[in-house]
């Protein structure tokens, strides 16, 4: 089953302060950390940049495209490259450099073994409750929640049909679910933060170390 990983990397960093992808983590650029994991599982790797940098080959990569105004378009723009023989497709955000080769491992067997799509999930320790302004609707069942990572597997049939759909949404999977495709958990990993913030990156130097 050939694989291929599209990583995202074309967001404008906003609330970072600039593009993420670049800052440098225990000697690595973000994005190479992101690079290196995928390659463990992968035959091809397509790494979507902003408009600016995608003229520019990029270690590691197969195939470099620019993104698009949102998420989910970049990902259509990466997912355009991925070849049709692709059977397993990851998407990954290039946001979490501190995901782990065995992470990647995990979600691609769990969509060999039959699913549509496979996500990393954590357990979430706080309280979650449905707001309307200020005013509490409901607090939500914590045992049933997860908090959803990435890297996230999807047979290549399902997640082609649903970016046929041209949606948007914070995540692959969600366009999946949409469709009525089975998504399932793997055990996801509680270092691979997310890097949102300048204050992130001390916590995920010493993930990746
Ligand atoms: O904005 P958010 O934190 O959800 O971004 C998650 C990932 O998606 C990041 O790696 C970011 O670079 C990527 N992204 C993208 N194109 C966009 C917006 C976000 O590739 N238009």
């Amino acid at each position: 089953m050939a694989v291929w990983v599209v990583i995202v990397a074309a967001g404008r960093g906003e609330r970072f302060g600039g593009p993420k992808h670049l800052e440098l983590l225990a000697g690595r650029r973000v994005l190479d950390w992101s690079i290196g994991a995928a390659r463990s599982v992968a035959d091809g790797v397509v790494v979507v940049l902003p408009a600016g940098e995608a003229d520019r080959d990029e270690p590691g990569a197969d195939a470099v495209v620019a993104g698009g105004a949102t998420r989910s378009a970049s990902v259509r723009a990466g997912l355009a490259l991925v070849p049709d023989d692709a059977e397993v497709i990851v998407v990954h955000d290039a946001a979490r450099p501190a995901a782990s080769a065995d992470l990647f491992r995990a979600v691609v067997a769990a969509v060999r073994a039959g699913a549509s799509g496979a996500v990393p999930a954590v357990p979430v320790t706080d309280t979650v409750k449905l707001v309307e302004g200020d005013r509490v609707v409901e607090t939500l069942a914590r045992d049933r929640l997860v908090f959803v990572q990435t890297p996230q597997a999807f047979a290549a049939t399902a997640l082609r049909a649903a970016h046929a759909t041209a949606s948007d949404a914070t995540d692959d999977a969600a366009l999946v679910e949409r469709l009525g495709g089975t998504v399932v958990v793997v055990a996801g990993d509680s270092r691979n933060l997310k890097l949102t913030e300048p204050a992130d990156l001390a916590r995920l130097e010493q993930a990746v170390r």
